[in-house]
């Protein structure tokens, strides 16, 4: 299977790797397992007063398209508000990155973990965690 440049871009270059202080209550951390394979990543972003979300960081034990998903992902995060990276959608990092179909459960840990790191943030700070319906693809 090839991977395309830009996930190999990632992968070799991987962008905000590294962890942000837990214990702040503007820091939410989401940490995901995926069931097919065993890879785990954990996200965390850190929110300013209007709930824009100023930096995120990434740790993921996985294989290549997990951790240029979770790279592209902490890209896409800065300077968005929590409310718009909820709607971050999984099918969006697919696309960017061009992942296979045996790929894509590596980019819905991405979603996962988003989603996670933004409701620790909202429990931490006293709003109600947002509910993921979605069925992924
Ligand atoms: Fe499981 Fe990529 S193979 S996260």
């Amino acid at each position: 299977m090839a991977y395309s440049d830009k996930v190999i871009d990632h992968y070799t270059n991987p962008r905000n790797v590294g962890t942000l202080d837990k214990a702040s209550h503007k820091v939410g951390t989401g940490l995901v397992g995926a069931p097919e394979c065993g890879d785990v990543m954990r996200l965390q972003i850190q929110v300013d007063d209007n709930n824009v979300i100023t930096d995120a960081k990434f740790k993921t034990f996985g294989c290549g398209s997990a951790i240029a998903s979770s790279s592209l992902a902490t890209e896409w995060l800065k300077g968005k508000s929590i409310d718009d990276a909820m709607k971050i959608d999984n099918m969006d990092i697919v696309e960017e990155l061009a992942l296979p179909p045996v790929k894509i459960h590596c980019s819905v840990l991405a979603e996962d973990a988003i989603k996670a790191a933004i409701n620790d943030y909202r429990v931490k700070n006293g709003m109600e965690p947002i509910a993921s319906e979605k069925v992924h693809h």
